[in-house]
């Protein structure tokens, strides 16, 4: 069977992670859990975009070379995936001699196969942002405004990709191929934009103007533009050329997943573009996970405007866990969503903590002190078998909206079994069972549906928060229930004993802010 290969953007290496970063990771690293739990061999590719003008210009501002800058900032990302726990097995640096390698090749072979050409532009330039600047840069009054500081006219020769060869082909992709892109909405918005998307795309910069790139093979003068080394990540990383690699059965990415703003153009059409162009069939395209954007207070993220949420400092003071739990909880798919410190409490303090800590803990408190660990195995009463079916139902919905990607639909479904086993605790009053022997029977039945429940619940939250959920199997002495193939109601194994219950979601509390009049 094909491995599940799984992709995400790949983090510009200018300045440290924000939450965004940390969304996407997260993100992409709960499907790739969720894969593993299926028993899906599972590809998980991730890293760092170092190339660039951004990080040329970050690193004169320090007065440092741009590799140890990017190596900087780099460290900043891995040292953030190691702790939200992020399971990659590939890390894609662009400045990796191997990456550099293929997209020399890849180069090559698109110039000699006449997809490459060298032609003159003349256009405005601004000298600030260092970049040609089309109609849409103007302003109302028809002028360049301030924020593009001098703009001069500039004659400058280029290597050019042949993007409008491709123009007929995409439009027929994107008519035919309905799941390029989930969600649908973008999909359709991207079939609107690509058909207005004309000429062809410049690839090459002049090392006057930019040095910190791969250099073009063909001509020494110029590097590649950031955007055509950066995305061939997706396959260099993947072992595309290398003799003897896995390639041929890893590709195509079944998760490309990426925020809504690097779709058009990039990913949505020069991406495709380029993959047809290097000869890979409609086939061999890319599944595309469009993922919403996270905003602070209603406001863009951003570094100038000082509204950043840094995922470390979070991480640190919450645990990884609520964070991680979070951010896939309070944004639906392919939505945006906003942050907020108070969120991220309420989410896990109430349905951690109150509904699955406190289910398990309730469980095994009264597992232990009415049967000291042990319930017994007894024929099962019809309310509790419907309660078992109704988990198994709850199992397969999770599957169904896991397999779409829908992981905020999944977490609902678990917190609905939770807050069911919760309420089946409140109905079957097990304190009240354990002082009439006569109910010895219907105890027994009603601890051991609850372990279960604890259990499912647990296995559900594996890939959202595999140590919280790890730590409560174990309190559980069970391994997670199988949601693999076919799924069915399941008992207790022979010789059960649960183990000690200890808390797993300690209350989590805002930081007291100083009064500083005070
Ligand atoms: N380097 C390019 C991607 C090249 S992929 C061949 C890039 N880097 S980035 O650092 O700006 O963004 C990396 C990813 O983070 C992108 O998928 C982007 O959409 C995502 N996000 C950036 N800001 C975000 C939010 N505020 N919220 C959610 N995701 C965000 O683009």
């Amino acid at each position: 069977m094909k491995p599940f290969l799984i992709t995400t953007a790949i983090d510009y290496t200018n300045a440290p992670p924000h939450i965004g970063h940390a969304y996407e990771k997260i993100l992409a690293d709960v499907l790739a859990r969720y894969q593993r739990q299926q028993g899906r061999e599972v590809f998980f590719l991730t890293g760092v975009d170092q190339h660039g003008q951004k990080v040329q210009q970050s690193a004169e501002r320090e007065g440092i070379a741009p590799q140890e800058f990017a190596d900087r900032v780099s460290e900043k990302f891995l040292s953030l995936w190691k702790t939200l726990g992020i399971s990659y097995d590939a890390w894609a640096a662009t400045t990796a001699p191997l990456h550099k390698a293929a997209v020399q090749r890849i180069l090559n072979d698109l110039k000699e196969r006449d997809w490459l050409y060298k032609a003159t532009y003349s256009g405005h330039y601004s000298v600030r942002q260092e970049q040609f600047l089309t109609d849409k840069e103007r302003g109302p009054d028809g002028e360049f405004g301030p924020e593009w500081g001098e703009v001069i006219l500039l004659n400058e020769e280029n290597w050019y990709f042949r993007l409008s060869k491709c123009s007929e082909w995409l439009h027929g992709f994107l008519e035919t191929r309905k799941d390029f892109v989930t969600p649908d909405f973008r999909q359709t918005e991207l079939k609107n934009a690509a058909s207005k998307i004309t000429g062809d795309l410049c690839i090459s910069r002049p090392k006057s103007r930019l040095e910190w790139g791969i250099e073009l093979p063909f001509d020494t003068g110029f590097v590649t533009y950031v955007w055509f080394d950066a995305l061939i990540n997706y396959i260099s990383f993947a072992g595309y050329g290398v003799a003897g690699s896995s390639f041929e059965t890893l590709w195509p990415a079944d998760h490309h997943v990426i925020g809504k703003d690097i779709l058009i153009p990039a990913h949505g059409v020069y991406w495709p573009c380029m993959l047809h162009a290097m000869g890979f069939s409609d086939e061999q395209m890319p599944h595309l996970l469009v993922h919403g954007f996270w905003s602070l207070r209603g406001e863009k993220v951003s570094k100038s405007t000082g509204n950043v949420v840094d995922p470390t400092a979070l991480a640190e003071s919450y645990g990884t866990t609520a964070l991680r739990y979070y951010l896939m909880r309070d944004a639906v798919m392919g939505r945006d969503a906003d942050f907020s410190e108070e969120r991220l409490l309420l989410r896990h303090n109430t349905e951690l903590g109150n509904g699955l800590g406190n289910l398990v803990n309730r469980t095994l408190s009264m597992t232990r002190r009415y049967r000291e660990g042990s319930p017994k195995s007894v024929p099962l009463p019809e309310d509790l078998s419907a309660h078992r079916s109704a988990d198994v139902e709850s199992m397969r919905s999770f599957v169904t909206q896991m397999d779409a990607a829908q992981i905020h639909a999944g977490i609902e479904t678990m917190v609905d079994l939770v807050n069911r086993a919760n309420a089946l605790v409140e109905s079957s009053a097990p304190w009240k069972l354990a002082k009439d022997p006569e109910q010895a029977d219907r105890l027994d039945a009603v601890l051991a549906t609850l372990i279960l429940s604890a259990r499912a619940a647990a296995t559900l939250l594996l890939p959202v928060a595999p140590d919280a959920a790890t730590e409560i199997l174990r309190q559980l002495s069970l391994d997670p229930a199988a949601i693999a193939g076919e799924i069915v109601v399941e008992d207790l194994p022979e010789g059960y004993v649960c183990g000690e219950p200890i808390p797993v979601f300690p209350r989590l509390e805002l930081p007291v802010v100083e009064d500083a009049a005070a």
